[in-house]
């Protein structure tokens, strides 16, 4: 193997969150040298940044490093690294199940993986776990977009929702500071991007964990400070922010989007279940009239705003009752889009251990109902874009019509309109909506 033309490549699994670490781990290997291969057979460095939110998930992760595990018994040079939150979830574990593994790290980790891999090549096979303080990234981050970008604001969990792996695997919530976020977007603005979506867990809940506090007595560092901080950034025309949790999404941040005029009007605030029961089991601390009274508001203040949430079907002791209750806040809010999902037990988690677990066939049956009921209410609010003419910035040519290029609305909504790329990559234009799918639009360019 020739040293100076080592070749990497990264599967990424999960959440933005996870996608975010991938680009900045991508940019550290970059750094070292690395080239980006489009296949892993011709990589030398295969790295697997995981996801282990539901089973399903942390079993892919399996399959795909069985595959490359016996690859390196012909090429002993082939480094495999293991990323992400099953790694932090299995640590030692994962070398026992996979001793062809050289490197096992936990997210707070990404940052060092330079570091790491000067360990693996001293001849070391590495497990990096240990909670950590995450370290603000000194690497240029490889992107995959050069119109979008994600900024992460704030890493960790400090819920404890009963069904959640997430605060065991990404620990405790640590903010970065507004200085810091505002100088990567800085950057960004200046590199030509033109959106930015602020990344957190909770990212309603930024800056509890920063020095200082106001007159009022709040917490001196909020979400709604940090948006009118970065909102004059040179070149950034559009912001987003994900995801919310609704025990903290206050009225005051609710006006700054409506006032901001970069701030998107795309809200993601997951409720999980319609039942105040099973949210209560849940742990998520609101009820559902709580929930309803946020939606209100935001409709209030901008009453076009798309709002997208993720429910999960078939919690322990879920009745047919309280399921059909999530049915029913899905039609009466009138969701954008919902990402659902079968509960599946976790380990380390309390919800795990209860003894009313549902059957596979009543969750199965659960989510399929589920995901009807979110695709005919998106299809109602897809309706709405009809005839009207919105601002789309455009992204990438359309994969599936390459006569089409895509791009998004204000409220996130994906669409499409015959043209060129070449023509306008990174630009804000008017189409009018011609036809409406249940998650996409489509359009032609207008001079209305
Ligand atoms: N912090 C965000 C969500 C993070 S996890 C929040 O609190 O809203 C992303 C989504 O995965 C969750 O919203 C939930 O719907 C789903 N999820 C998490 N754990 C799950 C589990 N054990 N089974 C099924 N879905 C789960
Ligand atoms: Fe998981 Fe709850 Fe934290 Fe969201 S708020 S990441 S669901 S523990
Ligand atoms: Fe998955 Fe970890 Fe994100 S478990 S959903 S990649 S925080």
């Amino acid at each position: 193997m020739n040293a100076l033309h080592r070749r990497y490549h990264i599967v990424t699994f999960g959440c933005q969150m996870n996608k975010a670490d991938s680009e900045r781990m991508a940019g550290i290997l970059e750094g070292m040298g690395f080239e980006w291969a489009d296949a892993p057979e011709t990589a030398d460095l295969i790295l697997y940044n995981t996801c282990t939110i539901r089973d399903n998930a942390e079993q892919k992760v399996y399959s795909y490093l069985g595959r490359q595990a016996w690859r390196k018994h012909q090429e002993p040079n082939l480094t495999l690294v293991v990323a992400g939150c099953v790694a932090q979830q299995e640590g030692e574990a994962l070398l026992r199940r996979v001793p062809e593994l050289d490197l096992v790290m936990g997210p707070q980790h990404a940052n060092r993986l330079q570091d790491l891999l000067e360990q693996v090549f001293n001849g070391n096979q590495v497990v990096a776990t240990d909670a950590a303080h995450i370290l603000e990234d000194i690497t240029q981050p490889r992107r995959d977009s050069t119109v979008t970008a994600w900024v992460n604001v704030i890493y960790g969990c400090n819920e404890r929702c009963t069904y959640c792996v997430v605060p065991n695997v990404r620990g405790v919530e640590q903010s970065r500071t507004p200085e810091a976020i505002r100088a990567e977007m800085v950057e960004l603005g200046q590199q030509g991007y033109k959106e930015v979506t602020l990344l957190g867990q909770n990212i309603d809940a930024y800056g509890r964990d920063l020095p200082g506090v106001t007159a009022e007595g709040r917490h001196q560092h909020t979400l709604t400070d940090l948006l009118y901080f970065v909102h004059d950034v040179a070149g950034i025309d559009r912001l987003r922010f994900s995801t919310s949790h609704p025990r903290y999404f206050t009225e005051r941040l609710i006006r700054a989007c409506a006032e901001l005029p970069k701030v998107c009007e795309h809200f993601h605030i997951p409720f999980q279940s319609g039942d105040n029961d099973i949210l209560k089991a849940m742990g998520r601390g609101y009820t559902h009239e709580k929930y309803r009274s946020i939606i209100d508001l935001i409709r209030h203040y901008m009453p076009d705003a798309s709002i997208t949430a993720d429910a999960i079907a078939g919690f322990p002791g879920e009745t047919e009752l309280q399921f059909e209750r999530t049915l029913k806040l899905i039609e009466e809010i009138g969701f954008d889009l919902v990402n659902t999902a079968a509960y599946s037990p976790r380990p380390g988690t309390p919800a795990a251990l209860w003894q009313n677990q549902l059957s596979e066939d009543v969750k199965s049956d659960r989510l399929q109902r589920l995901n009807h009921r979110v695709s005919t209410t998106a299809m109602a609010r897809s309706r709405r874009y009809l005839g009207r003419t919105e601002a789309v910035l455009v992204e990438a040519q359309n994969l599936k019509d390459p006569t089409q290029v895509m791009g998004r609305t204000s409220g996130n909504r994906l669409t499409f309109f015959p043209g060129d790329i070449a023509d306008f990559k990174g630009q804000i234009v008017p189409i009018k909506i011609t036809d409406f799918r249940a998650f996409s639009l489509t359009g032609i360019l207008t001079t209305d």
